[in-house]
């Protein structure tokens, strides 16, 4: 028998913070949820997820540089999940066949929706045209928001306008209009890891315009001091995302879905 029924899976690992939100889920709501890391040797993704399945897992959670290895794995995939490309949680289904999830982007609209009390169809700006962009892209367009799209490589970001035509409408943002009216504008590039901001024109927020950033550390991440110096309507990082995706994952096990106001709230005094 494994020691985890369920766990995240990834290298590294031990960074991640999956196992303690995954353990204030259990307690919140008394379910029986054994969830550990386990980190797997590159090559060796496949193998070690069957192993941990055959030993008595129910479900996994998927990180760097494997969700993409995931996503092939799984028998079946969900929607989001298809549109992303890359998978971030598994669970066995009774007949032993693998679903493939990506709750990522759900995660994303979830967190958006506690944080800004935004109009139907607002208009949103998503900076990024790789793997965090791609798993957001659906779930936004599902949630009904106008999407625009730049990267700093702009080819990448018409091939994303071009991929994602049969799903719903993205287009391109053009830096030198001079009346952007973004309700929204999502930082989804990995500049923030760097220390650096996206390149993007002090011209495109308004005061009424809102800024997301997926990325999140302990105090302001580059582009939301950048927000704030503008005078913003409001902002947020991507901390929430994270719990917001580990509750959708949990969802998908349990049926249930946690609150993940106290748990975002714990997680922040972990960290600082
Ligand atoms: P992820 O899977 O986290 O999205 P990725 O696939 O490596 O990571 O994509 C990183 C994204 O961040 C890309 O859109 C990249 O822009 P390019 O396509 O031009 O490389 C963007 N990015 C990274 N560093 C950036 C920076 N300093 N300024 C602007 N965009 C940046």
């Amino acid at each position: 028998m494994h020691k985890y029924e369920y766990i995240v899976i990834g290298n590294p690992i031990s960074h991640s913070k999956s196992p303690f939100i995954h353990q204030l889920f259990a307690k919140q709501t008394a379910i029986p949820h054994r969830y550990g890391s386990l980190l797997v040797e590159l090559g060796a993704f496949e193998k070690s997820v069957k192993q941990f399945f055959e030993q008595g897992g129910k479900g996994a959670n998927v990180t760097l540089p494997f969700k993409q290895e995931a996503f092939t794995l799984a028998d079946h995939l969900t929607e989001r999940a298809q549109c992303a490309g890359a998978v971030n949680t598994l669970k066995l289904l009774e007949n032993g066949e693998i679903l493939g999830d990506n709750t990522d982007g759900i995660g994303l609209v979830s967190d958006i929706h506690r944080h800004f009390n935004l109009k139907e169809h607002a208009k949103v700006l998503i900076l990024g045209a790789g793997g965090a962009s791609r798993g957001a892209i659906q779930p936004l367009l599902h949630a009904g928001y106008q999407l625009s799209i730049s990267n700093r490589t702009q080819s990448k970001a018409e091939a994303m306008i071009d991929e994602f035509k049969k799903i719903g409408l993205l287009s391109l943002h053009n830096e030198s209009d001079n009346h952007h009216d973004y309700d929204l504008i999502i930082n989804a590039t990995s500049s923030g890891v760097s220390g650096k901001l996206p390149a993007l024109s002090e011209n495109c927020l308004t005061p009424t315009t809102c800024c997301y950033d997926m990325f999140y550390q302990v105090g302001n991440t580059p582009f939301i001091d950048w927000a704030i110096s503008h005078n913003v309507k409001g902002t947020a990082d991507g901390l929430g995302m994270l719990v917001g995706q580990a509750a959708h994952a949990f969802t998908l096990w349990h049926d249930t879905m946690p609150d993940i106001n106290p748990v975002i709230v714990q997680l922040r005094n972990e960290m600082s």
